[in-house]
């Protein structure tokens, strides 16, 4: 199958030269072509550029049916990458929300026992097919708003067997969805209440039983720690990081949300490939990341549901850092998966140029998730992960009109996406 999308208003993100990520000043560039086609043959991106330079030529080469879409007037994007979520969830979280209203912290109500392990106690009732089929009922909805791409950690299982259960589904999404999904393991997100006073045992589980048997089924690319205040420390995330590098997971971690707690620092020293979240990074931190390898993620969701402080994201961009922008999608501390939404969260809450948010959403993003060869640009051979707008007037359009989905036609793989139901 091929798509011919002609008379573009204007392609976004276009590159000629590929590139990994796009950090400091270089995120202020976005590369588009005004009145433009784009060209894809099955999966992937075969050609693009000035409607001027289009030739019927370039179709007689083409041997399958090519569709024929008249863009005219509206723009089109890569998808975006949402490189952290936690969509694989049971049951939803809106009494913490109002008691969070009324005042309890973070902390507290993951005392109180609620939290992840209200998450936990849900999780282990639900079959895997009701997982499954919630889970993808998101990813319909992501899909919607323009992504195209997305990280699923585990991490509301918290035994073995559970745990096992939500990177099964996650895998199981990733065979039948048209999405890009990677797996992460997140078995240290919290302490379940079984191992209350015995967290040193706990994270013993982690190392020699469920890191062994989660890369025995292949089940996760990455390896995650919620290294923070009442969470994870610096050294039970080194034992766990070493463990997953072992088994073939990449790290990419969740940091320094709830204080400086040295998260960044053991994520660069295990050449994690994102450290997120980071509400709380000085100078310490900044130098930490700059000469890594390591994108720094921030989740303006999650900051922004909870009230949080936000982290100082123009003070990295003006430091020469790249930056990454993701949903984190659970049911606790940021129920949406809307990227649209984060863009301008993005633009509003840090002073991001609607530019740099772009670049923190597309091609830093599937840096974050290890997929930056193959998504988060218009560039030849990528796969053909874009969206065509409504009529809409810019690029800036797209942050500064909040709330509203500005997307017409969503394509992935190369197809177009409609909503998909008992996938
Ligand atoms: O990324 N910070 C840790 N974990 C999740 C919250 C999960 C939850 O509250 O269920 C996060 O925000
Ligand atoms: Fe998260």
């Amino acid at each position: 199958m091929a798509i011919l999308v002609k008379n573009i208003k204007k392609l976004v993100q276009v590159e000629e030269k590929p590139v990994v990520w796009r950090a400091g000043k270089e995120m202020r560039k976005i590369y588009s072509i005004e009145d433009a086609f784009l060209l894809t043959k099955e999966e992937k991106i075969i050609e693009f550029g000035k409607m001027c330079d289009f030739s019927l030529e370039k179709l007689s080469k083409i041997k399958e049916k090519v569709t024929e879409i008249d863009a005219t007037g509206r723009m089109v994007f890569p998808s975006f990458c949402d490189s952290h979520t936690h969509i694989v969830f049971a049951g939803s979280r809106e009494i913490e929300y109002v008691d969070k209203i009324k005042g309890l912290s973070y902390e507290e109500i993951a005392k109180r026992g609620g939290g992840i392990l209200n998450s936990a106690q849900r999780l282990k009732i639900a079959s895997e097919e009701e997982l499954y089929d919630a889970a993808w009922e998101r990813l319909n909805e992501m899909a919607s708003f323009g992504t195209g791409a997305v990280e699923i950690k585990s991490g509301y299982g918290l035994t073995t067997e559970t745990e096992l259960k939500m990177l099964r589904v996650i895998r199981k999404l990733q065979e039948n969805s048209p999405l890009i999904i990677r797996a992460n393991f997140l078995g240290a997100h919290a302490v379940p209440l079984a191992f209350k006073g015995k967290q040193q045992e706990y994270v013993d589980l982690i190392i020699n039983e469920m890191i062994p048997m989660v890369a025995a089924e292949e089940l996760a690319d990455f390896i995650d720690v919620f290294c923070d205040k009442g969470f994870f420390t610096v050294n039970e995330t080194e034992r766990i990081l070493m463990q997953g590098i072992k088994y073939g997971m990449r790290p990419k971690i969740h940091a320094n949300e709830l204080g400086y707690s040295g998260g960044i620092q053991v994520g660069v020293k295990y050449n994690a490939l994102s450290v997120d979240h980071l509400e709380y990074s000085g100078e310490e931190e900044i130098n930490c990341l700059l000469n890594s390898e390591t994108m720094p993620t921030f989740l303006p969701g999650a900051a922004f549901f909870l009230g949080m402080v936000y982290g100082p994201v123009r003070k990295m961009i003006d430091a020469g850092l790249p930056i990454a922008l993701a949903s984190d999608y659970n049911p606790g501390s940021s129920p949406s998966g809307n990227m649209q939404l984060i863009l301008s969260l993005g633009c509003i809450k840090y002073k991001m140029l609607p530019e740099e948010a772009l670049n923190a959403i597309t091609i830093n993003s599937a840096y974050a998730m290890g997929i930056s060869d193959i998504a988060g640009s218009i560039a030849k051979g990528k796969i053909a992960n874009f969206f065509i707008t409504k009529p809409i007037p810019s690029i800036e359009f797209l942050p500064y009109a909040f709330g509203s989905n500005k997307i017409e036609m969503v394509f992935l793989k190369g197809k177009k996406y409609e909503k998909i139901i008992n996938g």
